[in-house]
């Protein structure tokens, strides 16, 4: 072929191309695509929609162990369905709050692992204080998410700690809703950069696990709006969460997943919530009802909802508007998707760096309650500890259901001690080891996930031997989840045992002149009045994570100074907190423990109903000014602040500036959280003397250092629902603390 031959072949080539390429655009087959979601509402059949709004069932969150190969992550909560002809892939949705749960390992896959760091549970990264270390655990989170093929993380939940014996406060941040709804935006916004969703949950007021599926929480408006919805409305509108949970409970006679109040009109009307709602994984209800609350989704997802749908809109008793809008809403969740981007995930995140990022949020939110006469940090004197308790063996590390995580390792205590250099009685080592060798409840995949919960404590007081060791660690754990809520006997209280084991741990100790520290490894708030004189000092990790231990002994030894707070209350008694006597925490009959079984309502109080009767007098809103073990947002440091410069100012939006100069007036370098109330001086109706409106942590502050915090205050979070209508405060005063029963400054408005 010569030259000008050549040319003309190319042309020809390029003009047949064209035209082919012109022909096959024209009868392409249409695909999903960001910007045509109104036309592919209108390809779909009405089948086809349904399927779209119902979930894909139980069969990837069982797949690890059935070897089902029909799914894309085995262990993920839950998928959505295909719709191969247009293009619409399915995508993953996997918990949950302390990291991503999914099999660790898979069936027919030999060498290959898939364990996901343990992240510190909700409580303690709440005890942090720090929207900034959240975050960063948020970006690790999703950084994991996004590399196991996830599409949608189950996390954060941000139910309020109404009652300290609800079983799954471990997932949950705390008593407050504005502290709550910050942390929760916090989580959200690192989770989410990675381009991976969120799910805010469990919207809302499911405050119990006793009968969650058909419990109806009876709430009066205003304490539903400034308690319950409150944490949500600053996720949403700080954070703007890809999907919102709704929860398994009733509000006031109705299912939350089929309330359009709730769905639609507050969450999108006032809040301006613009991404998909889907069920917690409930089963089957009125799935019609669902979809026209604004329920787009339905988790898990079963046939006969399909079904259900496609007759309810065939004989006209669910207008295909309705179906319409949460297909729509289904599809633009899917393309935002790293799998609808064809994301190439690649099974092997950073478990490395992710594990460096727990144990520094570990060592955040740990929190000092007691420090008597400079007990910690260790002086270099202390060389060998001798460790009690079967938790300081074998950690708590999370909670138990969704929110446990298959985590790659965990540091065990005596693990830290000895890598940071400090010895371990070894005869009583050797008796724990000889005990949980015998006792240990480590479940396997199974037994985690439903809770096995941790061997029972066995008396010690005759092993006891203080001249083995220069101190005693004293360690108790408790361990709890969902579907059931703890039990004052032998969980809120130390059991028999626990006390017996302390009391002779502290007489020896203490007779030969040596420190007892005890440490509590808890998800949930449990008794300290009674006992808490045995202790020199005490600690709290919580369920701090797999490098909680870690995190624990750089606390003890001061290369971190403690600067977590509470974020609820402790207090002297259960039968002190108003909600104990509108909590099941004595019921024998729970109810129903599987949300699949629609629960036959017999009109039992705390099983079938419970009546918020103690309406906004929930912890400190309570408690402040009353007596208590340990009060809200306290926990101590190894050096003093002083606050100065409390600056209040009206922002242009409404809301409020406020600034105070914090200054380390102690001898080691720390972080130091300033709390700021508010005090209605003239409220249109009785309300809580103070109010938690905003918070800031201070950065690492050298002795003698200080630092301005700048807080902002949003609007929308001072006003109170009275008489149906929010009311702003109009003469209030603005106090600093360092606790709520610590306030350092204040300044009233107007001046
Ligand atoms: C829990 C949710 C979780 C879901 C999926 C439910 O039982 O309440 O928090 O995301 O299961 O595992």
């Amino acid at each position: 072929m010569n030259r000008h031959n050549l040319l003309i072949a190319l042309l020809l080539a390029l003009v047949c191309g064209a035209q082919g390429i012109t022909a096959r655009a024209q009868d392409a087959p249409l695909r999903l695509r960001e910007d045509n979601i109104p036309e592919i509402v209108a390809a779909l059949t009405l089948e086809e929609k349904a399927n779209l709004v119902v979930g894909a069932g139980f069969k990837s969150m069982w797949a690890g162990l059935s070897g089902s190969k029909d799914v894309l992550v085995p262990g993920a909560a839950g998928e959505t369905r295909a719709v191969p002809r247009l293009g619409i892939p399915k995508i993953v949705l996997s918990d949950g709050p302390a990291g991503v749960r999914i099999e660790p390992v898979r069936k027919r896959e030999k060498g290959r692992e898939y364990y996901a760091t343990a992240f510190p549970t909700g409580t303690i990264l709440a005890c942090t204080w720090d929207e900034e270390t959240v975050r960063k655990v948020g970006v690790a989170m999703g950084n994991e998410a996004l590399e196991y093929g996830v599409d949608v993380l189950l996390a954060p939940g941000l139910n309020i700690h109404r009652n300290p014996l609800n079983g799954r406060n471990f997932e949950y941040y705390s008593e407050d809703p504005v502290l709550s709804g910050k942390m929760a935006a916090a989580m959200i916004r690192g989770v989410q950069s990675n381009g991976v969703g969120t799910s805010a949950k469990h919207y809302a007021a499911n405050s119990q696990e006793t009968n969650r599926s058909g419990n109806d929480a009876r709430i009066d408006m205003r304490t539903l709006r400034e308690l319950y919805l409150r944490g949500f409305e600053i996720a949403v509108r700080e954070s703007a969460p890809w999907t919102v949970m709704s929860s398994y409970n009733k509000i006031n006679g109705e299912y939350t997943q089929s309330d359009p109040w709730l769905l639609t009109d507050v969450l999108r009307g006032e809040w301006g919530f613009d991404g998909l709602v889907m069920t917690d994984w409930t089963g089957k209800r009125e799935t019609d009802r669902q979809v026209a609350a604004g329920n787009d989704l339905m988790e898990p997802g079963l046939d006969s909802q399909v079904k259900e749908l496609v007759r309810k809109v065939n004989r006209g008793e669910l207008s295909d508007a309705f179906l319409d809008l949460c297909v729509s809403r289904v599809l633009e969740l899917i393309v935002r998707t790293p799998r609808f981007h064809g994301y190439a995930y690649s099974n092997r995140p950073d478990l490395a760096a992710h594990a460096k990022v727990a144990r520094k949020a570990a060592g955040e939110g740990i929190v000092l309650l007691k420090n008597d006469g400079g007990t910690l940090p260790l002086s270099p004197g202390i060389r060998r500890v001798a460790l009690f308790g079967v938790a300081g063996y074998e950690p708590c590390i999370g909670g138990t259901g969704s929110g446990y995580v298959h985590a790659p390792y965990v540091v065990t205590v005596p693990e830290a001690l000895r890598s940071a250099g400090i010895e371990l009685d070894g005869t009583l080592e050797k008796v724990y080891g000889d005990y949980l060798a015998r006792h240990s409840k480590k479940g396997g995949i199974v037994g985690n996930m439903l809770g096995t919960g941790i061997p029972a404590e066995f008396p010690v007081a005759d092993r006891v031997d203080a001249s083995r060791a220069d101190m005693a660690l004293f360690v108790i754990g408790r361990q709890a989840g969902e579907e059931a809520d703890r039990r004052v006997e032998d969980d809120f209280l130390l059991t028999a045992t626990e006390r017996q084991n302390l009391t002779a741990v502290a007489e020896a100790f203490h007779a030969a002149g040596k420190k007892v520290v005890v440490v509590l490894n808890i998800g949930g708030v449990i008794e300290t009045a009674s006992w808490k004189a045995l202790a020199d000092a005490l600690v709290v990790t919580w369920q701090p994570g797999e490098e909680g231990a870690h995190a624990l002994v750089e606390v003890l030894q001061g290369q971190v100074n403690p600067s977590g707070k509470l974020t609820m209350t402790f207090p002297n008694n259960y039968l002190d907190i108003p909600s104990s006597s509108h909590f099941p925490y004595d019921v024998k009959d729970r109810g129903s423990r599987n949300p699949f079984v629609r629960a036959r309502d017999k009109g039992r109080p705390l099983v079938d109903y419970t009546e918020y009767a103690e309406g906004l007098n929930v912890g400190y809103r309570y408690f402040a000014g009353k007596p208590v073990s340990f009060p809200f947002g306290f926990g101590l440091s190894y050096t003093t602040f002083s606050y100065d410069g409390l600056d209040v100012s009206r922002a242009a939006d409404g809301g409020l500036t406020v600034r105070v100069t914090v200054t380390n007036t102690g001898s080691r370098a720390g972080r130091e959280v300033v709390q700021i109330y508010l005090h209605d001086r003239k409220p249109a109706a009785e309300k809580p003397a103070l109010e938690l409106k905003g918070f800031a942590k201070t950065g690492l502050l050298a002795p003698g250092g200080s630092e301005t915090l700048e807080i902002r205050i949003a609007p929308y979070v001072l006003p109170s629902y009275i008489g149906g209508q929010w009311i702003m405060p109009e003469a209030f005063t603005v106090l600093a603390g360092a606790s709520v029963e610590d306030i350092r400054l204040h300044a009233d408005l107007p001046a």
